[in-house]
């Protein structure tokens, strides 16, 4: 009899061992410690062992079990943890974790829409570095050697002739060098510039765009900048260009739009005037076109360039310019 129940006590602790669900091990509970199970049917064959052997065994049968008992509750526990590390074990009734969809960046949205409108002129897009070389930063683009944006107050230098560019032309000048006229390219991307306030940060983006082709005129630039323009802001939106001066292009010209939240009233935002400036532009300077080796009396072009937060502030009406850059996603979901 005691052999058998130390048998009856190994069989189950194997057994144990062995379920590989709790619907086994169910199974096991009913087989050794059940009404009918092995280790009832020895208790009650208590008869059988001599009278004074008989605490002794009922003292072990007592242990065994509640040992395999202890052992059915351990491997019950242990199946639920690797059911949780292998993700097997599915509560199906638990609330689903929400997955939200991401959107896109309000800069990216309104740069996309930028680039849509002159994809539909027939742009194409072309990106340079962000460390650009001063050569192509400034001196191509006919910067004399002393003008004051090359000061170390305006430009992040990476070394005595690298720098971080402080505008997209220098992609004018990369495009041109290696490619053939004509040109219709846009090209946007990340600027820099020691400059921080509610509507300046450090690092910005730009949209350039220019056209180099046979017969175009200061027209083409006005036509093609007021339709971009109107497409982004409304038809109805008044354009007016304003002349004003770049290194590399001449004649140069500044555009402004009517103040989009006074009217043209006057406000806050159009500092009373009831226009906004958008964007620099003008006629691609003879100079800049001999410096990439185009013939300035068989070419003509023209070139303007745009902050793109600048349209995304006067478009969703956000100030400070901060706002793009921290990531707040109560901030960015509303786009
Ligand atoms: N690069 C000028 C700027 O950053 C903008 C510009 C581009 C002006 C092309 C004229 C032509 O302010």
């Amino acid at each position: 009899m005691k052999r058998e129940l130390e048998k009856v006590r190994d069989d189950a602790l194997a057994a144990i061992d062995d379920a590989a669900d709790e619907k086994a091990l169910d199974e096991i509970r009913i087989k050794f410690l059940g009404r009918k199970g092995a280790l009832t049917t020895l208790l009650r064959g208590t008869r059988q062992i001599a009278p004074e052997e008989r605490p002794a065994f009922g003292k072990r049968a007592n242990e065994v079990k509640r040992e395999i008992g202890a052992a059915i509750d351990d491997k019950v526990v242990r199946l639920a943890e690797k059911g949780d590390e292998t993700g097997e074990r599915l509560d199906v009734t638990l609330p689903g974790l929400k997955s939200r969809r991401g959107t896109l960046h309000p800069i990216t949205g309104v740069m996309n829409e930028m680039i849509d409108v002159f994809a539909g002129m027939g742009y194409k897009v072309a990106v340079g570095p962000e460390i650009e070389l001063d050569d192509y930063n400034f001196t191509r683009l006919n910067f004399p050697i002393d003008h004051p944006a090359r000061d170390m107050q305006d430009t992040f230098f990476v070394s005595k002739d690298k720098l971080l560019r402080t505008h997209t032309s220098p992609v004018q000048i990369r495009t041109m060098e290696t490619q053939k006229p004509p040109f219709r390219v846009i090209s946007p991307g990340k600027v820099y510039r020691h400059d921080r306030d509610t509507s300046h940060s450090p690092m910005f983006f730009q949209l350039e765009g220019f056209v180099v082709d046979k017969k175009i005129g200061m027209g083409d630039l006005k036509g093609s900048l007021t339709a971009f323009a109107q497409k982004i802001f409304s038809a109805d939106t008044p354009v007016r260009f304003r002349s004003s001066f770049f290194p590399f292009t001449e004649p140069s010209a500044e555009v402004d739009i009517g103040c989009i939240f006074c009217k043209g009233e006057g406000c806050r935002m159009c500092k009373q005037s009831g226009w906004i400036e958008i964007l620099g532009s003008g006629m691609i300077h003879p100079k800049v076109l001999r410096n990439v080796g185009i013939d300035p009396n068989e070419w003509i072009g023209f070139a303007f360039g745009m902050g793109v937060e600048r349209i995304a502030i006067l478009k969703h009406g956000i100030e400070p310019i901060s706002t793009f850059y921290e990531n707040d996603l109560r901030f960015l979901r509303q786009f």
